[in-house]
């Protein structure tokens, strides 16, 4: 049963471990004909669910997301608002999160501050091939293709709406050395970049690691925005001083 809830996204699991404290919760007060205010049983659901999520393993950070769960339900409820209103703002975090419950890979943004540190990294004349894996709202990109116009840019996005963000971005802006396709990182063959640039989580970089060294050329550049490789320490990092302390890792393949 663990085995087959570690192999679940973490997601998954949390909606399966809050439908149990709901069933549980809803037992125990028929058992017993307690009639609890909506908001206790709700906290007692809450309660539950972070203690099963602790129970399988699940990071701290979800143990919040667990307990506030039921609770936020019920006083969402309170207010009334109308059902379109949670459809608009379901859709919207679908169109900005996308398969994030999949890839464990959100949305934020690289510092203006990693961006500067970037530049001091690339060719300074030659030309050369830059891809942004998980390129968002294609900051990254635009930022470069005017500081280093020599080099060739491209970004690669799953989500649609910071995808179409960074397209008009890169239109407006007028980066002609610069282009963005909808889809995923995994597709792309990685031997076509001479400097590639991921900011992902920690979750893909052992695959993101093979599928480099299968595919980058030797003598090309793959830097890791924050997150490290396990078991391969970069030949280089830089620590940015910008608000979260972003480190920069460098592996010359
Ligand atoms: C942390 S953000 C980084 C954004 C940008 N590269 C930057 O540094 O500002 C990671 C982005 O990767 C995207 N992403 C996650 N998994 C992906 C995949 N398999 N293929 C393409 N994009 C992906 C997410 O949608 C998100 O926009």
């Amino acid at each position: 049963m663990t085995t087959l809830l570690r192999k679940l996204p973490p997601s998954i699991i949390a909606l399966l471990l809050q439908l149990t404290a709901v069933m549980l919760v809803v037992m125990t007060l028929r058992l017993s004909s307690l009639h609890p205010a909506p908001l206790v049983a709700a906290l007692f659901c809450g309660t539950l669910a972070a203690v099963l999520s602790h129970i399988a393993g699940m990071a701290r950070w979800w143990l919040f997301i667990q307990f506030a769960f039921a609770p936020a339900l019920v006083l969402m409820l309170a207010l009334d608002m109308p059902p379109g209103f949670f459809l608009a703002a379901f859709l919207v975090m679908l169109a900005v999160y996308w398969s994030t419950f999949r890839t464990q890979v959100p949305l934020y943004l690289s510092s203006n501050k990693v961006w500067r540190a970037l530049e001091s990294k690339l060719p300074a004349e030659q030309p050369f091939t830059f891809i942004d894996l998980g390129s968002g709202i294609g900051g990254v990109l635009t930022h470069l293709a005017h500081t280093h116009p020599h080099g060739r840019y491209h970004g690669v996005e799953a989500a649609p709406l910071p995808f179409l963000w960074s397209w008009l971005r890169i239109k407006l802006r007028g980066c002609h050395n610069c282009s963005v396709h909808r889809g995923s990182l995994w597709d792309c063959d990685l031997s076509q970049y001479d400097v590639v640039f991921a900011y992902l989580s920690p979750v893909p970089m052992d695959a993101l690691w093979n599928k480099a060294r299968q595919e980058m050329r030797p003598g090309s550049l793959f830097i890791s925005n924050t997150f490290a490789v396990p078991d391969h320490p970069p030949q280089e990092s830089v620590t940015v001083d910008d608000l979260h302390r972003s480190t920069l890792h460098f592996w010359r393949m």
